[in-house]
């Protein structure tokens, strides 16, 4: 029987690999602009399946409703999770993701915000378009050794690494579960601060890693470091890291993503006053670039994605173990007693 799915926060490029796959699986698609919640749940009358995004919000309201019309899975096409009340999903709807789409796309994401942002191709782009060459104020720094330190060594931090030695940096990081035989060397959050030219993020947003970098952290970190965000906006402080920018302590931010980025990020608003002052404010810094949640947008990475979800869908519509499922026992536990071949519950 032909199953139908419903997408939320669907944008153009979205669509083009899950539209190109079709033919391989018996889905029927419906997209839906609008992002998930509570409210918008009420549009899935009617619908087998729901595959949601990272800004879509999957709490008990949204839960209870999608559950109301017999939905049992909900597949998000990307890696993070923190958006979803997993206590709320148990015994209810199996959520299933891409636990990795492409780690290249985001850490090569990271390191070109970097470059620009350090040798201030953001600027000279708009410059020499208005035919002004002048290059006052583009000085940048050497890469080439200079210390990264990167808190989180799992599949993007690790691409990162790589990369960053390709530039003859030394690179030194933080994880609570070192990866083995990396020859990554491993130090303590303070130590990470105090010695690194550049920070970069590439762990989850949990508990433990919301704002790690905020104002303490940012006291004893070098003067003149940058601060580079491609995991989850509430890593950081957005208000400290502001002060800091505007005091000089920092040098510069490169921001993929921000914490309040929700009802902001993948919408047009250039038309708009932007209600966000501490956004509007680092957007107007000649130090900060932000992007807007863009670290995964690769073909690769797109084409990966719908892969694996229409695949996730596929296992739970035939009856299946779930490869990719996430319960709140294996996101905050680490307890799930689920083995190959089975399902959360
Ligand atoms: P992963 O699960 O492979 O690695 C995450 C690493 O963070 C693990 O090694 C884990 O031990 C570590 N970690 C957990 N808690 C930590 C802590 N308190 N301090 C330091 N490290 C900690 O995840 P992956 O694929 O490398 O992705 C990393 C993050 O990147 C994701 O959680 C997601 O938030 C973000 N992401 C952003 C994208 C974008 O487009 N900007 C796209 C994909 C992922």
């Amino acid at each position: 029987m032909i199953k139908n799915i419903g997408f939320f926060d669907t944008k153009p490029y979205d669509k083009v690999w899950f539209d190109r796959l079709k033919d391989k699986y018996r889905f029927e698609f419906k997209y839906f602009e609008s992002k998930l919640n509570g409210d918008t749940a009420m549009m899935c009358s009617g619908l087998d399946g729901v595959v949601a995004f990272v800004n879509d919000v999957i709490d008990k309201k949204t839960i209870d409703v999608l559950n109301g019309f017999g939905i049992k899975i909900l597949a998000l096409r990307c890696a993070g999770y923190n958006n979803v009340d997993f206590k709320a999903a148990f015994d209810k709807i199996h959520v299933v993701r891409v636990p990795a789409y492409s780690p290249h796309a985001v850490a090569e994401h990271a390191m070109a915000l970097i470059l620009t942002l350090n040798r201030k191709i953001h600027r000279a782009y708009i410059r020499t378009r208005d035919f002004n060459f002048s290059i006052n104020g583009f000085t940048g720094f050497d890469l080439y050794g200079k210390t990264m330190g990167i808190i989180g060594t799992g599949k993007i931090g690790r691409v990162f690494a790589d990369i960053c030695k390709g530039f003859g940096m030394k690179v030194i990081a933080h994880d609570p579960f070192p990866a083995k035989d990396s020859g990554i060397e491993y130090v303590g959050l303070d130590e990470l601060f105090k010695q690194s030219d550049i920070i970069s993020l590439h762990a989850p947003l949990t508990r433990d890693t919301y704002h790690i970098i905020d104002r303490d952290a940012i006291g004893i970190m070098k003067d003149g470091a940058y601060i580079v965000n491609t995991s989850r906006g509430a890593l950081v402080d957005s208000e400290a890291l502001l002060e800091a920018i505007k005091d000089g302590k920092i040098g510069g931010a490169c921001l993929d993503v921000y914490e309040e980025e929700s009802d902001i990020f993948y919408e047009d608003y250039s038309n708009v006053v932007i209600k966000d002052d501490i956004l509007a404010r680092l957007i107007s810094m000649p130090n900060v670039i932000v992007t807007s949640h863009q670290a995964f947008l690769t073909d690769e990475a797109l084409k990966n994605i719908a892969e694996t979800t229409l695949e996730n869908l596929k296992e739970f519509f035939d009856g299946k173990g779930l490869t990719n499922e996430i319960c709140y026992r294996c996101a905050k536990y680490g307890n799930c007693t689920k083995k190959d071949n089975e399902r959360c519950f």
